[in-house]
């Protein structure tokens, strides 16, 4: 039967040549961190580790994700990647790719790029990603990175917290019936991923990318220690920098960062 989350029903979908070790899990503190502790033991590049539930998932910039059990799907992948080190955020942004992509075979939907690793559905964040890495001992190559992909499949039960439930969103509507997607919804990601991972040196990821990034033409706020500042989203370099444009017409690139959309007046981070 290929309706529940399990490795074969995962695998079922698989066609990516690179070797997958996949396990499931009911309830995890977090996939990154199991993963981390695995690529430290030795585990090989293709161990992906995915859970129903995390009971301490991890974002970006120190801050927790939400994990319900049932009505998300949480999974990270461990690379080895032969890369410049520079060129890690490729990782993230390729997933972000994969998975807007893999989204909309599952469900009538547009999925959207929020840069810099965010993917949104009617202007409502369904999936975030954070990818981790580390360098080998005394060089500056990488040892390892790690991709983790949370996706809200539907709201929670009572809603998302009340932090977050002006920004979150879920991929399907509570009546909706998610027991065959999982499995499969994890699949597509993988294959998308793989593909682009295998042809990271060609940025094969790039063009589209672009085209899903909503950010492009905004009014957006750069957010900074010392507040938010204005500025206009222009365009997005080949490497995933964002070009703004600042009130008084200096135009900056970002590589990193947080950065708000301003829409209805409302800032959302
Ligand atoms: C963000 O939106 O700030 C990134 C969220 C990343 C969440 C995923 S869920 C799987 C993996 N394990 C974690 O603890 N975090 C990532």
């Amino acid at each position: 039967m290929i309706n529940n989350l399990s490795p074969e029903n995962i695998m079922h979908y698989v066609k990516t040549n690179i070797p997958l070790d996949i396990t499931v899990h009911k309830s995890v503190t977090s996939t990154n961190t199991l993963l981390k502790e695995a690529a430290q033991s030795g585990a090989k590049e293709g161990t992906v580790i995915v859970a129903e539930n995390q009971t301490m998932g991890r974002g970006r910039l120190g801050r927790s994700f939400h994990s319900p059990a049932d009505t998300g799907i949480y999974f990270s992948i461990l690379l080895r990647p032969k890369i410049d080190p520079n060129d890690s955020l490729f990782l993230t942004t390729s997933a972000a790719v994969a998975t807007a992509k893999a989204i909309e075979d599952v469900k009538d939907c547009t999925a959207l790029i929020k840069w810099v690793n965010d993917i949104y559905i009617d202007n409502k964040k369904v999936c975030g990603i954070l990818t981790e890495g580390a360098f080998k001992a005394e060089s500056s190559e990488l040892d390892y990175a790690i991709v983790g992909i949370g996706i809200n499949l539907k709201t929670p039960d009572g809603d998302f917290p009340d932090d977050i439930k002006n920004k979150a969103g879920a991929v399907f509507s509570k009546d909706e019936d998610i027991t065959d997607v999982k499995s499969k919804l994890i699949a597509y990601v993988l294959n998308y991923f793989f593909y682009y991972y295998e042809n990271l040196s060609s940025k094969a990821f790039f063009k589209e990318y672009k085209e899903r990034s909503f950010l492009l033409g905004q009014e957006i706020s750069i957010l900074d220690s010392k507040g938010p500042i204005p500025a206009t989203a222009i365009d997005l370099d080949e490497n995933c920098h964002l070009i703004v444009k600042l009130s008084d017409g200096t135009i900056k690139e970002l590589s990193s960062g947080e950065v708000s959309v301003i829409m209805n007046s409302v800032l959302q981070p």
